[in-house]
């Protein structure tokens, strides 16, 4: 079995980036720049935020973190927002989900500029990807998407199953393997005989939540399989597969931590930096 080290492909990607940073300095005599708009003190956000704002210095971005309590309002969050868009030396614009109940994420999404719009989250840059035309890939499938092209070039005719609907992962992650011409089956907590699904799966994408759902008699022999969870249980964080059991079956998978995480962190910066040089 292969153990997908997502977290050294992340380092060779930053390594990329970092030199990119750098030639692009020379050239524009300017460095992209990210801003993080955090809402809030959720704990798991303030740990991603962080390590969103290590990861940017490490490649050489300009990056700026604009907090806020939760109690703010959502026009305060929309001006800024605005100011952003505005402001020629932000690249790239990403505001923190999940948001405080009072704020209407739809709103705060559509506020931000499709062409700052790092998640790609953006109703624009969905349109795009879904009709296949060149968008902003929201960076948890993108980073999903680079890991299985690594392992096997042609993806072509390959049945893929998704396990998990949502606009950050699932949505956008089939749209990534139909472009490869997979046949992609989106899945989720409601499907019927969802072990059955996974069994007809070349490649299993798991991102919908729920600790260790995917056992090792949902995967076929050879699969190879993306584990995108992250949940808090009582023996710690684990992935939406049962690690011990599928890696026993399928050809590769990716541990939880050190897996899908890294890549979405590498994919942020890349998005940021590909918006830099559009606006160049
Ligand atoms: N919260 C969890 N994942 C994400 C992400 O990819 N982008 C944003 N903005 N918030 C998140």
């Amino acid at each position: 079995m292969i153990l997908i080290d997502g977290k050294k492909v992340a380092a060779e990607i930053r390594e990329e980036l970092k030199k990119e940073v750098s030639d692009l300095k020379s050239k524009t005599n300017k460095v992209p720049g990210l801003t993080v708009v955090l809402i809030g003190d959720m704990a798991p956000s303030q740990i991603y935020v962080r390590m969103k704002e290590k990861a940017a210095n490490e490649v050489g971005l300009k990056s700026e973190v604009i907090r806020y309590p939760d109690s703010a309002e959502e026009k305060t969050v929309l001006e800024k927002i605005d100011e952003l868009n505005k402001d020629k030396s932000v690249s790239g614009i990403l505001v923190q989900l999940p948001l405080p109940k009072h704020i209407d994420k739809q709103k705060v999404i559509e506020a931000i500029s499709p062409t700052k719009d790092v998640d790609g989250f953006h109703p624009a840059n969905v349109g795009n990807l879904s009709s296949g035309y060149e968008s902003i890939v929201p960076c948890t499938p993108l980073g999903c998407y680079l890991l299985i092209k690594k392992l096997e070039k042609n993806l072509s005719g390959k049945k893929a199953v998704i396990v998990g609907r949502s606009n950050l992962n699932g949505k956008p992650m089939a749209q990534l393997l139909l472009k490869e011409n997979c046949t992609v089956t989106i899945t989720h907590s409601k499907t019927k005989d969802l072990k059955d699904e996974c069994l007809e799966a070349d490649i299993i994408v798991a991102a919908v939540g729920i600790p260790e759902l995917v056992k090792g008699d949902w995967v076929k022999k050879d699969a190879i399989v993306i584990d995108v969870g992250i949940n808090k249980t009582d023996k710690g964080i684990v992935g939406d597969v049962a690690f011990d059991e599928v890696s026993k079956v399928a050809k590769a998978l990716t541990p939880v931590p050190g897996g899908v995480g890294p890549m979405t962190i590498a994919c942020l910066l890349k998005n940021t930096i590909e918006c830099f040089k559009k606006a160049h």
